[in-house]
């Protein structure tokens, strides 16, 4: 499923729904370009999940952040800076990649073979001065849950 970001707003706002409709274990892997939005969509699902405003940074350098989020822990990677699969170990990545909580993977397509089975692939792309977001259910769970998103998302563009 394909839909247009116009702005910043927009981001976010796919990223709220995505967090309203998330449950306990799902996996969100992020791909795109420099800027094109995968921190703030990540800061849209954390935000609808009940993660505080001013928890959510890019970990970018820190690889990972861990979040309270009302109901949920939020488990937010950024594999950019990572060197080798050995270090996802080290910081306990099988555990939390699909474990108890929302998993949300930024540059997920570096360490593709230490991926989960199954999780929601989001592609932004930088169109003009928007985004383009591609979801792309890998599993049951994320085909009924890209059903679910289809009935918040409005497609009128
Ligand atoms: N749909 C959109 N239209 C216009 N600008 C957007 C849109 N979505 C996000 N942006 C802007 O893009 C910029 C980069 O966003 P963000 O930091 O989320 O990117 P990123 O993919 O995480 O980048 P990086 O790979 O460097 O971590 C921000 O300034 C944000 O406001
Ligand atoms: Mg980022």
């Amino acid at each position: 499923m394909e839909i247009y970001l116009p702005d910043a707003a927009a981001t976010e706002g796919l990223g709220n729904v995505l967090g309203k409709l998330a449950r306990s274990g799902d996996v969100f892997c992020f791909t795109g370009d420099l800027g094109a939005g995968k921190t703030l969509m990540s800061r849209g699902i954390s935000l609808a999940l009940g993660v505080a405003e001013d928890e959510v940074t890019s970990p970018t350098f820190a690889i990972m952040n861990v979040y309270d989020g009302s109901e949920l822990e939020v488990r937010h990677f950024d594999l950019y800076r990572l060197n080798r699969p050995e270090e996802l170990e080290d910081i306990g990545f099988d555990e939390y990649a699909g474990g108890d909580g929302v998993t949300l993977i930024e540059w997920a397509e570096l360490f593709a073979e230490e991926l989960p089975e199954e999780y929601m692939q989001v592609t932004l792309l930088i169109e003009g001065a928007g985004r383009k977001a591609v979801l792309e259910p890998k599993g049951e769970r994320y085909e009924e849950l890209l059903q679910e998103v289809k009935q918040f998302v409005d497609f009128s563009d």
